[in-house]
């Protein structure tokens, strides 16, 4: 093929592949993803949600990660103790997913989650732990929805952590104000592998954390119940 003498609308047909217009990926994939956590969407790429329907999003608050499930047919629940949270999921769930009974989205607390036990294939608790208000409080609101996960569900966290941060902020198992300003329920490495025998889980994966420029650092801990 002549490169000089080709037209140059027939170069462009031949080697764009129909690549011409400006691009507009963030638009789309967010169309399709909403402003889902990064993390969760690993999840959904290593396949952990392809045998795994019925999914709860603990402290779902407007419903950002729930947005991709709902519109493929998950069968979604979300509970928030916030109420406006809860008006703002339903009217998201009815804007994408209209079938879903406005109901599967409820106001309750994770240390009291209206659910039968072993009635959840997925139960995600995306930077709600981490508000915990002491120790006791962390342990009743992982057991519950340990409670209501079932055998060979996922459980998803993420939280904040001190890990890479234990000279700035000290011991886990407490509240304490992060380099951010923010005040939060901390947890360590040795306190999410102990939970994770405890719980008679096995990790998913291992224990990742995101150290955001010494402010504060949160970590994903994705446990299967076996
Ligand atoms: C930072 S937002 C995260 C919302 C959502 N999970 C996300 O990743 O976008 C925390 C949410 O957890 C809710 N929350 C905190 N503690 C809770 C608890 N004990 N029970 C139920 N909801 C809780 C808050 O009301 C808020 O909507």
């Amino acid at each position: 093929m002549d490169l000089v003498r080709t037209p140059r609308t027939e170069l462009v047909a031949r080697f764009s592949h129909g690549v011409t217009a400006p691009q507009h990926v963030g638009r789309e994939l967010r169309a399709q993803f909403g402003d889902i956590d990064i993390y969760l969407f690993d999840q959904l790429l290593r396949g952990r949600f392809d045998a795994r329907s019925r999914v709860l999003d603990a402290g779902c608050g407007d419903g950002r990660n729930l947005i991709y499930l709902l519109q493929r047919g998950f069968d979604c629940y979300g509970i928030d103790e916030d109420a406006t949270a809860i008006q703002v999921m339903r009217r998201t769930a009815a804007r994408v997913a209209p079938d879903v009974p406005a109901g599967n989205f409820a106001v309750a607390s994770l240390d009291h989650l209206p659910y039968g036990s072993a009635s959840m294939d997925v139960v995600l608790a995306s930077a709600v732990l981490h508000f915990a208000r002491d120790e006791e409080h962390w342990t009743r609101m992982v057991r519950e929805m340990w409670r209501v996960l079932a055998p060979n569900g996922l459980l998803f966290a993420r939280l904040a952590s001190n890990i890479g941060l234990e000279s700035l902020i000290g011991p886990a198992g407490r509240v304490v104000r992060l380099p951010d300003g923010s005040t939060r329920f901390i947890v360590d490495e040795a306190m999410l592998l102990g939970w994770t025998e405890r719980l008679g889980g096995r990790l998913a994966d291992p224990i990742k954390t995101t150290n955001v420029q010494q402010q504060r650092c949160m970590t994903t801990w994705c446990v299967i119940k076996t």
